[in-house]
Protein backbone atom coordinates (compact mmCIF):
# COMPACT_ATOMS: atom_id res chain seq x y z
CA UNK A 1 0.00 0.00 0.00
CA UNK A 2 1.50 3.71 -0.94
CA UNK A 3 1.20 5.33 2.21
CA UNK A 4 0.46 8.98 2.19
CA UNK A 5 0.69 11.80 4.64
CA UNK A 6 -0.86 15.26 4.00
CA UNK A 7 -0.25 18.42 5.26
CA UNK A 8 -3.04 21.16 4.78
CA UNK A 9 -3.24 24.67 5.83
CA UNK A 10 -0.32 25.02 8.27
CA UNK A 11 -0.69 28.59 9.73
CA UNK A 12 1.96 29.42 12.35
CA UNK A 13 1.61 32.81 14.45
CA UNK A 14 4.30 34.41 16.87
CA UNK A 15 1.75 37.27 17.90
CA UNK A 16 0.22 38.68 15.02
CA UNK A 17 3.34 37.75 12.75
CA UNK A 18 2.16 34.99 10.28
CA UNK A 19 5.62 32.94 10.11
CA UNK A 20 4.27 30.16 7.94
CA UNK A 21 1.19 30.99 5.90
CA UNK A 22 -0.77 28.09 4.68
CA UNK A 23 1.61 25.45 4.33
CA UNK A 24 0.50 22.52 2.46
CA UNK A 25 2.73 19.49 1.58
CA UNK A 26 2.60 16.12 0.54
CA UNK A 27 4.82 13.15 1.67
CA UNK A 28 4.56 9.41 -0.15
CA UNK A 29 5.82 6.29 1.16
CA UNK A 30 8.94 5.68 -0.88
CA UNK A 31 9.73 9.40 -2.31
CA UNK A 32 11.77 11.79 -0.71
CA UNK A 33 10.22 15.40 -0.49
CA UNK A 34 12.95 18.14 -0.56
CA UNK A 35 11.51 21.70 1.18
CA UNK A 36 13.90 24.74 0.04
CA UNK A 37 14.04 28.19 0.68
CA UNK A 38 15.81 31.11 2.09
CA UNK A 39 16.95 31.06 5.80
CA UNK A 40 14.66 32.21 7.25
CA UNK A 41 11.65 31.48 5.34
CA UNK A 42 9.87 29.07 7.49
CA UNK A 43 11.45 25.69 6.69
CA UNK A 44 11.91 24.38 10.43
CA UNK A 45 9.07 26.26 11.85
CA UNK A 46 6.76 23.79 9.09
CA UNK A 47 8.54 20.87 9.71
CA UNK A 48 8.15 21.59 14.13
CA UNK A 49 4.45 22.50 13.43
CA UNK A 50 3.96 19.50 11.69
CA UNK A 51 4.14 17.41 14.95
CA UNK A 52 2.93 20.51 16.92
CA UNK A 53 6.44 20.74 19.02
CA UNK A 54 6.43 24.56 18.52
CA UNK A 55 8.69 26.87 19.93
CA UNK A 56 7.08 28.54 22.65
CA UNK A 57 5.21 32.02 21.82
CA UNK A 58 4.35 30.17 18.02
CA UNK A 59 0.74 29.08 17.86
CA UNK A 60 -0.46 26.83 14.88
CA UNK A 61 -4.06 27.82 13.80
CA UNK A 62 -4.85 24.23 13.19
CA UNK A 63 -3.55 22.22 10.11
CA UNK A 64 -5.28 19.45 8.71
CA UNK A 65 -3.33 16.09 8.86
CA UNK A 66 -4.39 13.18 6.87
CA UNK A 67 -2.85 10.01 7.06
CA UNK A 68 -4.09 7.44 4.32
CA UNK A 69 -6.82 9.43 4.35
CA UNK A 70 -7.35 9.48 7.13
CA UNK A 71 -7.45 13.15 9.95
CA UNK A 72 -5.31 12.71 12.79
CA UNK A 73 -3.77 14.96 14.92
CA UNK A 74 0.03 15.71 15.61
CA UNK A 75 0.35 14.08 19.24
CA UNK A 76 -0.76 10.54 17.18
CA UNK A 77 1.99 11.05 15.08
CA UNK A 78 4.83 12.24 16.88
CA UNK A 79 7.38 9.22 17.56
CA UNK A 80 5.14 6.87 16.12
CA UNK A 81 4.10 7.41 12.85
CA UNK A 82 6.44 10.56 11.62
CA UNK A 83 9.74 10.80 13.70
CA UNK A 84 11.93 13.95 13.17
CA UNK A 85 15.91 14.26 12.94
CA UNK A 86 17.41 17.09 14.02
CA UNK A 87 20.69 19.16 12.38
CA UNK A 88 21.80 19.15 16.30
CA UNK A 89 21.46 15.56 17.12
CA UNK A 90 22.96 15.78 20.23
CA UNK A 91 19.67 17.93 21.44
CA UNK A 92 17.50 15.25 20.68
CA UNK A 93 19.17 13.05 23.20
CA UNK A 94 18.59 12.49 26.99
CA UNK A 95 22.01 13.09 27.83
CA UNK A 96 21.63 11.19 31.37
CA UNK A 97 20.54 8.15 29.41
CA UNK A 98 22.70 5.71 27.59
CA UNK A 99 22.00 5.32 23.76
CA UNK A 100 20.56 1.78 25.23
CA UNK A 101 17.88 3.22 27.46
CA UNK A 102 16.48 5.35 24.60
CA UNK A 103 16.48 2.40 22.06
CA UNK A 104 14.47 0.57 24.74
CA UNK A 105 12.51 3.20 25.94
CA UNK A 106 11.46 3.37 22.15
CA UNK A 107 10.46 -0.10 21.94
CA UNK A 108 8.44 -0.12 24.87
CA UNK A 109 6.25 1.88 23.23
CA UNK A 110 6.10 -1.10 21.25
CA UNK A 111 5.91 -3.47 23.61
CA UNK A 112 8.71 -4.96 22.95
CA UNK A 113 11.01 -6.15 26.08
CA UNK A 114 13.58 -8.60 27.18
CA UNK A 115 15.63 -10.53 24.37
CA UNK A 116 13.14 -9.41 21.46
CA UNK A 117 14.20 -5.97 22.14
CA UNK A 118 17.79 -6.82 22.43
CA UNK A 119 17.55 -8.29 19.45
CA UNK A 120 15.87 -5.88 16.99
CA UNK A 121 18.28 -3.20 18.59
CA UNK A 122 21.29 -4.85 17.18
CA UNK A 123 19.66 -5.86 13.67
CA UNK A 124 18.82 -2.16 13.50
CA UNK A 125 22.17 -0.50 14.28
CA UNK A 126 23.62 -2.56 11.71
CA UNK A 127 21.05 -1.12 9.54
CA UNK A 128 22.17 2.23 10.11
CA UNK A 129 26.09 1.70 9.43
CA UNK A 130 26.58 2.02 13.55
CA UNK A 131 28.31 -1.21 13.83
CA UNK A 132 30.35 -1.58 16.58
CA UNK A 133 26.67 -1.83 18.17
CA UNK A 134 27.79 -2.34 22.19
CA UNK A 135 30.13 0.23 22.70
CA UNK A 136 27.05 2.64 20.92
CA UNK A 137 24.72 1.51 23.21
CA UNK A 138 26.80 2.15 26.53
CA UNK A 139 27.05 5.21 25.17
CA UNK A 140 26.19 8.97 26.36
CA UNK A 141 25.19 11.30 23.80
CA UNK A 142 28.24 13.27 24.72
CA UNK A 143 30.50 10.68 23.56
CA UNK A 144 29.73 9.67 20.28
CA UNK A 145 30.14 12.09 16.89
CA UNK A 146 27.00 14.05 14.96
CA UNK A 147 27.19 11.76 12.55
CA UNK A 148 26.98 8.62 14.82
CA UNK A 149 23.92 10.50 16.51
CA UNK A 150 22.40 11.62 13.30
CA UNK A 151 22.55 7.40 12.46
CA UNK A 152 21.24 7.35 16.14
CA UNK A 153 18.27 9.31 15.43
CA UNK A 154 17.51 6.94 12.75
CA UNK A 155 17.47 4.26 14.04
CA UNK A 156 15.12 5.00 17.23
CA UNK A 157 12.46 6.10 14.10
CA UNK A 158 13.39 2.54 12.65
CA UNK A 159 12.93 1.40 15.88
CA UNK A 160 9.40 3.20 16.44
CA UNK A 161 8.52 1.87 13.55
CA UNK A 162 7.94 5.08 11.80
CA UNK A 163 6.53 5.85 8.20
CA UNK A 164 7.68 9.27 7.61
CA UNK A 165 10.71 10.90 8.51
CA UNK A 166 11.23 14.56 9.14
CA UNK A 167 14.88 15.77 8.84
CA UNK A 168 15.91 19.27 9.17
CA UNK A 169 19.45 20.09 7.10
CA UNK A 170 20.47 16.61 8.47
CA UNK A 171 23.57 16.71 6.92
CA UNK A 172 24.75 20.70 7.19
CA UNK A 173 26.54 19.79 10.53
CA UNK A 174 28.52 17.02 8.81
CA UNK A 175 31.83 16.61 6.92
CA UNK A 176 31.43 15.69 3.37
CA UNK A 177 32.38 12.16 3.62
CA UNK A 178 29.71 12.02 6.62
CA UNK A 179 27.10 13.62 4.49
CA UNK A 180 27.76 11.54 1.49
CA UNK A 181 27.36 8.35 3.60
CA UNK A 182 24.33 10.18 5.35
CA UNK A 183 22.29 10.51 2.26
CA UNK A 184 23.10 6.80 1.25
CA UNK A 185 21.59 5.79 4.43
CA UNK A 186 19.08 7.98 3.59
CA UNK A 187 18.18 6.40 0.14
CA UNK A 188 18.36 3.14 0.79
CA UNK A 189 15.84 3.26 3.48
CA UNK A 190 13.68 4.80 1.41
CA UNK A 191 13.76 2.05 -1.50
CA UNK A 192 13.93 -0.68 1.15
CA UNK A 193 11.71 0.13 4.24
CA UNK A 194 9.65 2.70 1.99
CA UNK A 195 9.99 5.58 4.03
CA UNK A 196 8.22 9.08 3.64
CA UNK A 197 10.63 11.95 3.81
CA UNK A 198 10.67 15.31 3.90
CA UNK A 199 14.27 16.92 3.45
CA UNK A 200 14.72 19.97 4.58
CA UNK A 201 17.85 21.14 3.07
CA UNK A 202 19.78 24.52 1.46
CA UNK A 203 21.36 22.41 -0.72
CA UNK A 204 20.16 22.01 -4.37
CA UNK A 205 23.08 19.21 -5.06
CA UNK A 206 21.02 17.30 -2.03
CA UNK A 207 17.88 17.91 -3.57
CA UNK A 208 19.17 16.91 -7.28
CA UNK A 209 20.79 13.64 -5.77
CA UNK A 210 17.91 12.43 -3.83
CA UNK A 211 14.08 14.49 -4.26
CA UNK A 212 11.73 13.33 -6.10
CA UNK A 213 9.10 15.97 -5.13
CA UNK A 214 10.40 19.76 -4.56
CA UNK A 215 8.56 22.54 -2.35
CA UNK A 216 9.80 25.93 -2.44
CA UNK A 217 9.69 28.34 0.39
CA UNK A 218 9.77 32.10 0.78
CA UNK A 219 8.99 34.25 4.15
CA UNK A 220 6.56 31.44 5.19
CA UNK A 221 4.96 30.80 2.08
CA UNK A 222 5.64 27.63 -0.34
CA UNK A 223 5.75 29.80 -3.24
CA UNK A 224 6.63 26.75 -5.96
CA UNK A 225 6.29 22.82 -5.71
CA UNK A 226 6.88 20.43 -8.68
CA UNK A 227 8.79 16.95 -9.64
CA UNK A 228 12.68 17.55 -9.04
CA UNK A 229 13.11 17.24 -12.99
CA UNK A 230 10.66 20.43 -13.46
CA UNK A 231 12.09 21.95 -11.22
CA UNK A 232 15.60 21.97 -12.24
CA UNK A 233 14.75 22.18 -15.74
CA UNK A 234 11.82 25.29 -15.56
CA UNK A 235 11.66 26.98 -12.52
CA UNK A 236 8.66 28.98 -11.85
CA UNK A 237 9.31 31.28 -9.01
CA UNK A 238 11.89 33.56 -8.32
CA UNK A 239 13.02 32.54 -5.51
CA UNK A 240 13.84 28.37 -7.31
CA UNK A 241 15.60 30.50 -10.03
CA UNK A 242 17.72 32.03 -7.15
CA UNK A 243 18.28 28.50 -5.30
CA UNK A 244 19.43 26.73 -8.71
CA UNK A 245 21.49 30.05 -9.94
CA UNK A 246 23.91 29.77 -6.38
CA UNK A 247 23.90 26.26 -6.85
CA UNK A 248 25.19 26.24 -10.36
CA UNK A 249 28.06 28.99 -9.23
CA UNK A 250 29.03 27.13 -6.58
CA UNK A 251 29.45 24.00 -8.77
CA UNK A 252 31.27 25.76 -11.51
CA UNK A 253 33.78 26.92 -8.98
CA UNK A 254 34.35 24.00 -7.59
CA UNK A 255 34.55 22.40 -10.93
CA UNK A 256 37.14 25.63 -12.11
CA UNK A 257 40.62 24.50 -12.60
N1 LIG B 1 10.69 30.78 18.54
C1 LIG B 1 10.40 31.72 17.64
N2 LIG B 1 9.73 32.83 17.99
C2 LIG B 1 9.44 33.79 17.10
N3 LIG B 1 9.80 33.74 15.81
C3 LIG B 1 10.50 32.68 15.40
C4 LIG B 1 10.83 31.61 16.28
N4 LIG B 1 11.53 30.67 15.58
C5 LIG B 1 11.63 31.15 14.33
N5 LIG B 1 11.01 32.34 14.20
C6 LIG B 1 10.90 33.15 12.98
O1 LIG B 1 10.18 32.40 12.03
C7 LIG B 1 10.74 32.54 10.73
C8 LIG B 1 11.05 31.18 10.16
O2 LIG B 1 12.04 30.55 10.93
P1 LIG B 1 12.57 29.09 10.58
O3 LIG B 1 11.43 28.17 10.38
O4 LIG B 1 13.56 28.74 11.64
O5 LIG B 1 13.33 29.34 9.18
P2 LIG B 1 14.26 28.37 8.34
O6 LIG B 1 14.28 27.03 8.99
O7 LIG B 1 13.68 28.36 6.97
O8 LIG B 1 15.62 29.00 8.33
C9 LIG B 1 11.96 33.43 10.90
O9 LIG B 1 11.59 34.72 10.52
C10 LIG B 1 12.27 33.37 12.36
O10 LIG B 1 12.83 34.57 12.81
MG1 LIG C 1 15.88 25.93 9.79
Amino acid sequence: MKHTLVIRDLTLKHRQRTLVDRAELTLRAGQVHALVGASGSGKSLTSLGILDLLPPGVHSSGATLLLDGQVVDAAQLRGREVALVLQNPRSAFNPVRSLRQHALETLQTRDLHGAEAEQLIQSTLQEVGLHDAQRVLDSFAFQLSGGMLQRMMIALALLADSRFLLADEPTSDLDVVAQARFLDLLERLVAQRNLGVLLITHDMGVVARCADQVSVMAHGRIVEQADVHRLFNSPQSQEARTLLAAHHSLTMESCAP
